[in-house]
């Protein structure tokens, strides 16, 4: 692989993981490649790896949902979420804390927080987890139905990334089946007036994307938190106002 390569494909990785970086930093740079060096020293300087590690946050992330939160108020008490691609879990923190899953607010409503991922996720208080759970299986709406309530979920959010092949234009179309996956879960539990966040990577199929969330949701909106990095193609729609069920 040419060094220019090894950086992009670096670069992207480092999309993915940057959640496990507190467990991964070095104490020393000593070995790294520049590109590695480089990844690292950005990593150490980022302030919302810093505030992450502040508030408790599982990783940097919570911060992207969190700044959507405050602008758009998506997760109140009592609502049901369900957290996709939840690992390692700093989005479940943010949702059982705004919707009071953990019960902390005694006089609140008592909202739900399920996260789906591939991989194992630590236990959360307030939470409840599927790991090694594909989101786009088919069989995977039966394991949500057994554990959600009645009546269904109010938000449906998408934080999902595939293994980053570092093939731009394979990796968006791959993010962007994921994303409508992630809808026709939404058309099977979402509640009418319900909200819809998934993240994806810029690319010539989001128009589509956005076109089938705006036949079934009243507002679809394009973000871009502070907390997503510039230079990654990391991009978010948030479809608000679900009208069909
Ligand atoms: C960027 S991380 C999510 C970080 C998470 N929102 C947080 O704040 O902790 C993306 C996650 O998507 C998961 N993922 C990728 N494909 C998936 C799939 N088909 N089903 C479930 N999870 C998936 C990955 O395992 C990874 O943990």
């Amino acid at each position: 692989m040419s060094s220019k390569m090894f950086s992009s494909h670096l670069l992207t990785r480092s999309l993915h993981s940057s959640c496990q970086f507190w467990k991964k930093f070095p104490q020393s740079l000593k070995g790294k490649s520049v590109a590695e060096q480089r990844w690292l020293v950005r990593q150490l300087n980022d302030p919302f790896v810093k505030e992450a590690k502040v508030k408790n946050y599982r990783c940097r992330s919570a911060f992207k949902l969190l700044e959507i939160h405050e602008k758009y108020k998506i997760l109140q008490p009592g609502l049901r979420v369900i957290d996709c691609g939840a690992a390692p879990g700093a989005w479940s923190q943010v949702a059982v804390e705004k919707v009071n899953s953990d019960k902390a607010d005694l006089e609140a409503p008592v909202g739900f927080v399920v996260g789906v991922d591939l991989l194992q996720i630590t236990p959360l208080e307030g939470a409840q987890f599927l790991p090694n759970t594909d989101v786009t299986n088919s069989t995977t709406i039966n394991k949500l139905c057994d554990l959600l309530p009645l009546q269904g979920a109010d938000v449906i959010l998408s934080d999902m990334a595939p293994n980053a092949s570092g093939i731009k234009e394979m990796d968006h179309e791959k993010l962007i089946s994921m994303c409508m996956s992630v809808l026709d879960l939404a058309h099977k539990v979402l509640q009418p007036g319900g909200t819809f966040l998934c993240k994806y990577w810029d690319g010539w199929q989001a128009p589509l994307l956005k076109a089938q969330l705006a036949k079934c949701f009243q507002h679809v909106k394009t973000v871009k938190p502070q907390a997503s990095r510039q230079d990654s193609a990391e991009v978010f729609f948030l479809a608000l106002r679900y009208k069909i069920k």
